[in-house]
């Protein structure tokens, strides 16, 4: 993105397009074919959005000291773009803004077992009015619990767990893998008992 003079979110940006534009996304996919829904929003991203001051506005919650181990999940794979894309997003995870999800009535371990950041969004490295791009973190034997939102959102996965949406199963989801979820409905996340779970999720704000 030509616009975004934030290098280190440039590169992010560039990966997570090369690893979910035009790539067959839909095997892995969870709630459908996200092909189209990540080629809209990058699509929209060639349009210049606003950039931001880099400087981190509050201390990051302690769960982000697994950030680490996260990234490690992503890298054990035999995928260069997915490595590329982690390798991309551990170099900025120390400058965002990471912020515990209030209002949610999750169990005893969530609020400090969890945090989540924009990378493109109201507290970002940049903002844009058609999407929103962020990350999710969730610390080993941790739900995120129920929640949803008008925007249309498409998750990759950086290093797994599982995800359900409504009242269905919990489905696993590994690295590079995907989850789409539609407008309004209900998911919800959780961690396996040993590693974090980390995923960048985009949303769709546009008309
Ligand atoms: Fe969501």
């Amino acid at each position: 993105m030509t616009w975004l003079s934030d290098g280190d979110l440039a590169a992010v940006v560039a990966a997570h397009r090369a690893q979910t534009v035009g790539q067959i996304v839909g095997v892995a996919a969870m709630g459908g074919d996200l092909a189209a829904f990540f080629a809209r929003c990058h699509g929209a991203l060639a349009v210049a959005g606003e950039n931001r001051s880099t400087s981190r506005a509050e201390p990051a919650p302690p769960v982000t000291d697994q950030i680490p181990a996260a990234a490690a999940a992503a890298r054990g794979t035999d995928d260069p773009g997915l490595i590329a894309l982690v390798d991309a997003f551990a170099a900025l995870a120390d400058r965002l803004t990471w912020r515990r999800r209030e209002g949610l009535a999750g169990a005893a371990d969530f609020a400090d077992g969890h945090a989540n950041a924009d990378l493109i969004g109201p507290a970002g490295l940049a903002d844009h009015d058609q999407v929103r791009l962020g990350v999710s973190l969730v610390a080993p034997g941790v739900t995120y619990p129920n929640h949803n939102h008008p925007p249309e959102e498409g998750y990759l996965v950086l290093s797994g767990g599982a995800w359900r949406q409504g009242d269905g199963p919990w489905m696993d989801r590994g690295p590079g893998q995907t989850v789409h979820n539609v407008p309004h409905i209900v998911h919800a996340m959780r961690a396996g008992p040993e590693a974090p779970l980390l995923a960048l999720w985009m949303l769709w704000l546009g008309a």
